[in-house]
């Protein structure tokens, strides 16, 4: 699992940043070299670029601008954190990545998956995950969860429940596309249940 990139995605609500919370202790408990990072954000220059995006007054933002905003943040943190971290050895766990841009800004937005993924290979260097869990969760549901808990609801959280929807079939059209990286995990379970079963995946993945 050395110098392994994993990330983690999923509609709003999915419940992936506590499984990747539990998921870097679980590694680390082993002793194995891991860092948890976030997209968009993870360092400074990225956490403002997510502020910009993510800002509820931001209401006339351009889709092309969103997804650059987003490919801009992916560089930076994929300069300072993520090359860095798989450089020394260590296993990076990341929620989200460019998975999250082909489905939310190419098909929830309309661009197209292989425009945003055209621009997206600009910033990381055509560096790919190794592994990527998909959270499997239907968006009604995700949602309900998303204003049901206390965390800050933000631009895209506001859009319709449409809008979740093509993002969510997005998804489904990316996992097609890269059945070998991307894993999907039924995200509808208890959270300890879920855990388990990304641990147990990941586990078997990098034993093949
Ligand atoms: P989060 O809620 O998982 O922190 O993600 C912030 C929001 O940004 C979420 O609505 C998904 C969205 N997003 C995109 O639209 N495109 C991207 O490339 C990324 C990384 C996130």
């Amino acid at each position: 699992m050395k110098n392994s990139f994993i990330t983690f995605e999923g509609p709003e609500g999915s419940g992936k940043t506590s499984i990747l919370k539990a998921v870097e202790v679980y590694f680390k408990g082993l002793n194995i070299d891991t860092i948890a990072t976030r997209e968009p954000g993870g360092i400074k220059i990225s956490e403002q670029i997510r502020q910009v995006i993510l800002d509820v007054e931001n209401k006339q933002m351009d889709a092309k601008t969103e997804a650059l905003l987003y490919a801009a943040a992916r560089r930076q943190h994929m300069a300072e954190v993520i090359l860095p971290a798989l450089e020394k050895g260590q296993t990076v766990l990341c929620d989200r990545f460019i998975d999250s841009s082909l489905a939310y800004q190419g098909v929830g937005r309309n661009l197209g998956i292989d425009e945003v993924l055209a621009l997206n290979q600009f910033a990381i260097d055509y560096k790919l995950p190794d592994l990527t869990l998909f959270i499997d969760v239907p968006p009604e549901i995700g949602l309900k969860r998303v204003f049901s808990n206390d965390r800050a609801v933000d631009r895209l959280d506001l859009e319709s429940l449409a809008f979740h929807q093509r993002v969510y079939e997005g998804y489904m059209e990316i996992i097609q596309r890269y059945p070998n990286r991307i894993k999907i995990i039924d995200g509808t379970q208890e959270i300890e249940a879920v855990v388990k079963q990304v641990v147990e995946c990941i586990e078997s993945f990098f034993k093949e």
